[in-house]
């Protein structure tokens, strides 16, 4: 026994991660952070540093209903935020959300696919409301990178995470969406092009009509603004806490944004002030910044993944990832005869069968090893106390290592905040979300740990968003709203 835990022991050493190397990836994040702001170096940077053209304007907000989507996480959601006057905090938001889920069809066949899936999805959410018959302004968290040229103008550079629809990449994501809406003018049916409401005007099939001259649409929108979850994250938090001026996300992908000197954006015009930067520090890695951290495992799940050589940084890190790294760590573990008496299930061996919500499971349970038990006997396996044990200690390595790089990478940026406003000492808030901050049990306390270690002259208060992107999303439309004098 005590050689097979000194065994499993060395295996599992593998993923700790010494102050002094987490300080070497700091540094090699901020150099590419500062390649990824500056003109010349900006297209071989790994990390982009993509501005978002959201600032943080205290002269207030539009109120009125906005609609609010939120697609690249979980969930794909639609909400209704309606911004109203408050006495005492200037204004409140109140929401009502509803959740769809995104076939997999949608994902990764067509980007009209998809975008119609959207539409249609909207169009569902204001049947049910009532609301049809209004032209809202729509905020879009849209959590993949994007080269904005306006708040509601920008092309999407490459899908992350499991989306791959065809088609978009390079295209703006917004006019894809206006597009999609339009379209709603029409449907087929029944061997002919139907009106959506009303009567029938064409019954034969091959008849091709535009519909943006022939036909009422279905529903209209006035899409005003477009933004990373990390933006909204930001900016809902912002609205309580103004020294909020950085946003995390840690769920299904990983990345930070934060408020940079304009003078610092050379990729932007104009000098006063500070604009958002969605970093995509997910990419962090691509110039193989990351070669002397990634092991074996690291190397199987980005081959077998939708994106090999892209998302480095995000793929040792974030739930889309994290269940997949354990179980090819338990599959080594029982290879060597360490584990379950060297016989993996066939489930164990069947890629993404170890889902990311088994890790914080497992690492909440209680002496009694029930739910490692119920785990391990739905993956097919029968383990011993002693291998519930590794199994658990399996799970805390890799979600440890996750929880101290993502704290080297949110140290970069802070003490880099610090350093550049010249201050021996910065305060800030940090809006987080995601659902391995927020379900993992151990992640939160070992993330700020990190933070706090590797950017010790910085006073941080973390604050976990709530609502973040639907709330988000319609700030900074109201924002957006009241700049351009839209009539809502
Ligand atoms: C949600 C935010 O709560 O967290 C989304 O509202 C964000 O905008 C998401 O994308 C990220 O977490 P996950 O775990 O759903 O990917
Ligand atoms: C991926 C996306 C990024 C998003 C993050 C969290 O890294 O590229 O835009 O913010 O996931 O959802």
């Amino acid at each position: 026994i005590v050689r097979r835990i000194l065994m499993v022991d060395q295996i599992l050493s593998d993923f700790w991660l010494e102050a002094e190397e987490l300080r070497e990836v700091m540094r090699r994040m901020q150099l590419e952070m500062d390649r990824g702001l500056r003109m010349v170096t900006h297209d071989q940077a790994s990390v982009k540093m993509l501005p978002t053209y959201v600032c943080l304007t205290p002269e207030g907000s539009e109120v009125g209903d906005f609609l609010a989507l939120d697609l690249g996480g979980t969930n794909f959601r639609v909400m209704l935020v309606k911004v109203v006057e408050d006495e005492n905090s200037g204004w409140k938001v109140e929401t009502r959300h509803q959740m769809y889920s995104i076939p997999e069809k949608a994902m990764t066949g067509t980007a009209q696919m998809l975008f119609d899936y959207i539409a249609e999805c909207i169009s569902d959410f204001l049947s049910k409301h009532h609301l049809k018959h209004k032209k809202l302004p729509l905020g879009f968290t849209f959590s993949f990178p994007v080269r904005h040229e306006d708040i509601d103008k920008g092309i999407l550079l490459n899908w992350t995470k499991g989306f791959k629809a065809s088609g978009a990449e390079g295209n703006n994501v917004v006019g894809l969406l206006r597009d999609a809406i339009k379209r709603r003018g029409w449907e087929r049916g029944g061997g002919g092009l139907r009106r959506l409401r009303g009567e029938i005007v064409r019954e034969r099939a091959n008849v091709s009509l535009t519909p943006r001259t022939c036909a009422p649409q279905d529903f209209d929108m006035d899409v005003v603004a477009m933004v990373n979850d990390t933006v909204a994250t930001m900016i809902s938090c912002h609205y309580d806490d103004r020294s909020c001026e950085v946003g995390v996300i840690v769920g299904t992908g990983c990345n930070a944004c934060y408020m940079e000197e304009k003078q610092r954006l050379e990729l932007v015009d104009g000098e006063e002030g500070r604009m958002c930067v969605n970093t995509e520090w997910g990419a962090f890695g691509a110039n193989g910044e990351l070669e002397q951290f990634r092991l074996e495992y690291d190397r199987r799940v980005d081959e077998t993944s939708l994106n090999p050589g892209q998302q480095l940084y995000e793929k040792l890190i974030s739930g889309k990832y994290m269940g997949e790294l354990v179980r090819l760590v338990l599959l080594k573990l029982a290879n060597q005869g360490l584990l379950f008496h060297g016989q993996a299930s066939e489930q164990l061996k069947t890629r993404g069968s170890f889902e990311t919500c088994f890790v914080s499971q497992i690492e909440s349970d209680t002496a009694d090893r029930k739910q490692i038990y119920n785990i391990l006997s739905r993956l097919g396996l029968s383990a011993s106390e002693l291998d519930c044990d590794i199994v658990q200690l399996a799970c805390e390595s890799v979600s440890t290592r996750a929880a101290r790089v993502c704290g080297a990478g949110l140290a970069s940026i802070i003490d880099r905040m610090r350093e550049r406003r010249g201050l021996e000492a910065l305060k800030i808030t940090v809006g987080v979300d995601g659902s391995v901050y927020k379900l993992h049990p151990c992640f939160q306390d070992k993330f700020h740990q990190a933070v706090r270690e590797l950017a010790p002259r910085c006073d941080i208060n973390f604050v976990q968003s709530e609502e973040g992107s639907g709330r988000g999303a319609a700030l900074i439309s109201a924002g957006a709203c009241k700049t351009a004098a839209c009539i809502l």
